[in-house]
């Protein structure tokens, strides 16, 4: 191993779903390690570009006026076959192949496992780079593009509350996130609803009811409440459908679906990502092998890969009953 962690060839790549600040983490990462003597080669697609043999070298000039544009320059893609260590092995003779010698992958926990299934099987170095809207992994308090997806979501909201309150009716708003509840109750503080329901096996119908109810009674015309998606994306019909059929209470479903996925990423996201590529490579070069650039106490600190690979469910604890509480 040399002083430079032993990297001349770095490859990046984005995987799973796209989020807002990609493009700062590539651009930071590009540009960090160019300054510090290191070829960067960009991957499209994600791991099934890598697969394709997609590859491309980048220089300065590859990332030039990408900053505040949403989605990621390299294009991302979900690769299930990447479960498989046969598959896997391809991707790393190909890199092999390139002599490259050190990878930056930028994504969620799916994209994290892969990385960290490479690293162990084939001892590649990885950087790992936490972008997903749903900020839901382990190790970071933080992932890229988590607070230009909440702002897009706000925006939507008040819209919505707009109409709402001019037809005296009520809403329910579902928000992307999967199993992760952080973007709801994000949203559901900052929009002033009424409640907010996270994944559970038992939501509670009547609890809704009652407090869409209290806030008629206080002289409220409107109602909105915020909808975790869950595993599926749908469950705001099945609220629809139980405050209808047990309340007499009618309900508009407004799902918003991908348009929290885009967007020019917010200065916190900038920030974040851009010092997350920084941090990315002088660990590289430290000669940390597997490591995720975590947003730990407001700041970007490396912590082990391993550590990194589940999904954080515990978000936020007591924040329906802080929604709950203020909206009376
Ligand atoms: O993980 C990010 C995310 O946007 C989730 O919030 C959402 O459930 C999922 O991706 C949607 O994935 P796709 O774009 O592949 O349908």
């Amino acid at each position: 191993m040399t002083s430079n962690g032993g990297i001349k060839k770095l490859g990046i790549l984005c995987s799973g779903g796209d989020s807002p600040g990609m493009n700062c983490a590539i651009r930071s990462l590009v540009r960090t390690a160019i300054g510090d003597g290191i070829e960067v080669y960009g991957i499209r697609r994600g791991y099934s570009g890598l697969l394709e043999g997609a590859i491309e070298k980048m220089n300065e000039s590859s990332v030039g006026n990408i900053l505040h544009y949403g989605g990621t320059i390299l294009q991302t893609s979900r690769c299930p076959e990447f479960h498989e260590a046969e598959i896997r092995k391809e991707a790393f003779n190909i890199l092999k192949r390139k002599k490259i010698d050190a990878l930056a992958v930028i994504g969620g926990n799916g994209s994290f496992n892969g990385a960290h299934a490479l690293h162990t099987e084939h001892g590649i170095p990885i950087a790992a780079l936490p972008g997903t809207i749903d900020n839901d992994i382990t190790g970071t308090n933080y992932t890229i593009g988590f607070d230009t997806a909440v702002q897009t979501a706000v925006d939507a909201v008040d819209k919505i509350r707009d109409t709402a309150s001019s037809h005296a009716r009520t809403f329910i708003v579902e928000v992307m996130g999967r199993s992760s509840a952080a973007i709801a109750l994000h949203v559901g503080v900052c929009t002033g609803a009424e409640n907010v329901v996270v994944p559970s096996d038992n939501i509670p119908f009547d609890q809704i009811a009652s407090d869409i109810k209290r806030g008629i009674k206080r002289g409220k015309n409107s109602s909105i409440i915020i909808c975790a998606e869950g595993k599926v994306p749908g469950l705001s019909y099945k609220i629809q459908e139980n405050l209808k059929d047990n309340h007499d209470i009618d309900a508009h479903v407004c799902i918003l679906g991908h348009i929290q996925r885009g967007g020019n990423p917010s200065a916190l996201d900038r920030f974040i990502a851009s010092r997350m590529g920084y941090v990315a490579i002088k660990e590289l070069l430290a000669g940390n092998q597997a490591f995720v650039t975590a947003f730990v106490e407001g700041e970007v600190t490396p912590a082990p890969l391993k550590d990194c690979l589940a999904k954080r469910n515990e978000y936020l604890p007591h924040t329906v009953d802080l929604v709950r509480a203020l909206s009376i």
